[in-house]
């Protein structure tokens, strides 16, 4: 292979796949090729798919549409499909798209470099859906313009069954990384200079369980580890979630004041077809215990919204603005349902969908993010005038004159690039909070730290 073959991968979905397709760019790194944004140019393309709802899986297929005409100008480029839509449309996808090269599922992720050498030695195209048993974890990899944050997976899989999410059945079942591996894991990164890490997992409240461990155990674990600053876990589920957690934000300083906990719905009817069990109760009792706790006025406390659900009326739509307000969410990551098939939900209701409801979901979706935005913003005006230690992560995409950063709680904060003082993407500084948004804040910087 040439040393100048461009490579690009395109990343659709969760944390999971960011995580995924940094061990994918690395590969590619490391055969010789060099990464690029636009596929047009690239000799291999890469896309990770995700397929929890139905959009991302039909941009896919768009975006296979437009490679098709590229790959006919261009036979010898290499299109390679993987994650979750891989693994749920399998052969299907070469059937559709016979221009693939390569298919692969999430678990054959670690053999990704294998999979992408046999290509240049077989002509023949290749699926691999299957899960493994005898899965085993690699190392955390990263590309080279990753600076100074990772994704690291700590389990796989799904034992949750939520009715309506594909989740469980494209990933397997749970399989936990062992503790002193991941430890292992972390201080490789931190070693690479790497030194704000998220612990990734569907449902990391379950972390151990298959294993005799828990997430307490593998938090402290790494806490103990030198030149780590910042460590954050996702994503926890209310019906695991341990109260001690809470505890632990309050102990534990490098611990990031971020919970993402998704409800999905505040009403106990939908809670219960969704099989989330958990009631509202329950939920509202775990925001007692975060609001009577130390930690409440700086956590960044996030969830997952699914609008639309089968069998929604009026009154449950008014439970989950209740619970908004009740919980008082920094950022509602919102979703109108989408039928999948294989999900339970899709079995039961897919026959009964009442196509006339579209609007009315479509309305309680923006009354729902009309309200958490002035919540949001509300919450963001809390922070005015306070000096807040910041990450930059990159020029602002808006304007190149800003940086834009993080809080530690991972809120994103902008601020003008100061003159005459040497600032870098992956440096610390402390900034004044000057400007609140619902999504963002902006501030003045202060100094380097
Ligand atoms: N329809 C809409 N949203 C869904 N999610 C999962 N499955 C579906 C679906 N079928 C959402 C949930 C989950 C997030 C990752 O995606 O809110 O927490
Ligand atoms: Fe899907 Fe529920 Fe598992 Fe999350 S916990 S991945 S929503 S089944």
């Amino acid at each position: 292979m040439k040393k100048t073959s461009f490579a690009s991968v395109l990343t659709f979905g969760c944390q999971m796949n960011i995580h995924d397709s940094e061990y994918l760019k690395s590969e590619l790194e490391s055969l010789g090729y060099t990464l690029i944004n636009d596929y047009i140019e690239a000799e291999a393309i890469v896309i990770n798919t995700c397929s929890v709802r139905e959009k991302p899986e039909t941009k896919l297929l768009n975006i296979l549409s437009q490679i098709k005409g590229l790959k006919k100008k261009k036979p010898k480029i290499k299109v390679i499909v993987c994650g979750c839509s891989a693994q749920n449309l399998g052969s299907k996808i070469i059937e559709l798209y016979p221009f693939v090269d390569l298919v692969f599922g999430p678990d054959e992720i670690f053999n990704f470099k294998n999979l992408l050498l046999n290509l240049f030695t077989s002509k023949k195209e290749s699926t691999h859906t299957s899960f493994y048993k005898d899965f085993s974890y690699m190392n955390t990899k990263v590309s080279s313009n990753i600076l100074n944050h990772a994704y690291l997976t700590v389990m796989k899989g799904c034992n949750s069954y939520c009715s309506y999410c594909i989740v469980p059945y494209l990933r397997g079942k749970e399989i936990s990384r062992k503790r002193l591996e991941i430890v292992e894991d972390v201080k490789q990164l931190v070693d690479k200079g790497i030194s704000s890490i998220t612990l990734i997992a569907q449902n990391i409240s379950r972390y151990g369980l298959d294993i005799n461990d828990n997430l307490i155990n593998l938090i402290i674990d790494i806490s103990k580890i030198n030149r780590i600053k910042n460590l954050a876990f996702l994503t926890s589920h209310p019906k695991d979630f341990d109260l001690n957690i809470i505890k632990l934000y309050e102990d534990i300083d490098i611990l990031s004041p971020l919970l993402h906990l998704p409800a999905q719905h505040g009403s106990n009817k939908i809670l219960a077809s969704m099989n989330r069990n958990y009631t509202k109760e329950y939920y509202y009792n775990i925001v007692d215990n975060l609001k009577n706790s130390k930690i409440w006025k700086n956590l960044n406390f996030t969830t997952d919204i699914i609008i639309g659900f089968p069998e929604e009326d009026d009154n449950d739509f008014k439970e989950l603005l209740s619970l908004l307000d009740y919980a008082e969410f920094d950022n509602s990551f919102t979703f109108i349902y989408s039928p999948r098939k294989g999900t339970k939900a899709y079995e039961l209701y897919s026959k009964k969908t009442d196509l006339s409801l579209k609007k009315v979901y479509s309305q309680r979706l923006k009354m729902y993010q009309d309200r958490q935005k002035e919540i949001a913003l509300q919450k963001n005006k809390n922070l005015l005038d306070k000096t807040m230690e910041l990450y930059i992560e990159q020029d602002s995409y808006k304007d190149s004159l800003k940086y834009t950063a993080r809080t530690k709680s991972y809120k994103v904060v902008n601020f003008i690039k100061p003159k005459d003082i040497d600032l870098k993407p992956g440096s610390y500084v402390l900034a004044k909070i000057d400007k609140a948004y619902p999504t963002h804040l902006l501030a003045t910087f202060i100094s380097k730290v």
